[in-house]
């Protein structure tokens, strides 16, 4: 998994938008934002005990699978618009990518987005309160396995979400880690 700093220009959100020259983040700096993330065998999610391992410890009892592409996802266009504006969730947004591959964008402390690029194998989970989105890259196309700690809900609520206690609870961890 790799991850970058976001250049400022209004071009096809699935290009890199690298900056030039590039400024990358590192795994260790994501997890300074509450950001985790793993490389799994993708090609054995349906019976791998490294996956069994993470879900029992953090709790991810539900899931589902979802092709993100034109053809089998229903309201394709009206979805990628709204996975693409940014957004904060009440609980955390966990994602492992089984095919395919697309960007994760955070922000960081100082509202800069981060660009985090997921490619089969990838898992990450972004903390509740931190304002992301996601849009698939040139390729097109994404299988992703959605986990969740019980029942799910994906409510965006779209920025300005500063008054939820989720927005409220990581600004305050963000302050104590940086
Ligand atoms: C979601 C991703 C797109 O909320 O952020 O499903
Ligand atoms: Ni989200």
């Amino acid at each position: 998994m790799e991850a970058w700093y976001m250049d400022e220009s209004a071009d096809d959100q699935r290009k890199p938008h690298r900056l030039q020259p590039n400024l990358p983040v590192t795994l260790k700096e994501l997890e300074q934002f509450g950001v985790f993330s793993w490389k799994l065998d993708a090609d054995k999610y349906e019976d791998d005990p490294e996956l069994q391992k993470i879900r029992k410890e953090r709790n991810y009892s539900w899931t589902d699978i979802i092709k993100i592409q034109k053809d089998t996802l229903p309201n394709y266009e009206e979805k990628i618009r709204s996975f693409f504006q940014e957004h904060i969730h009440l609980d955390d947004e966990i994602r492992y990518i089984l095919d395919g591959s697309g960007y994760f964008d955070i922000r960081d402390k100082d509202d800069k987005w981060i660009r985090i690029a997921m490619m089969k194998g990838d898992m990450i989970t972004l903390p509740a309160g931190i304002y992301h989105r996601f849009t698939l890259d040139e390729n097109n196309y994404a299988k992703v396995m959605r986990l969740f700690v019980g029942e799910p809900v994906w409510t965006p609520y779209y920025r300005p979400a500063d008054e939820f206690e989720a927005r409220k609870k990581y600004v305050h961890f963000l302050n104590q880690v940086l």
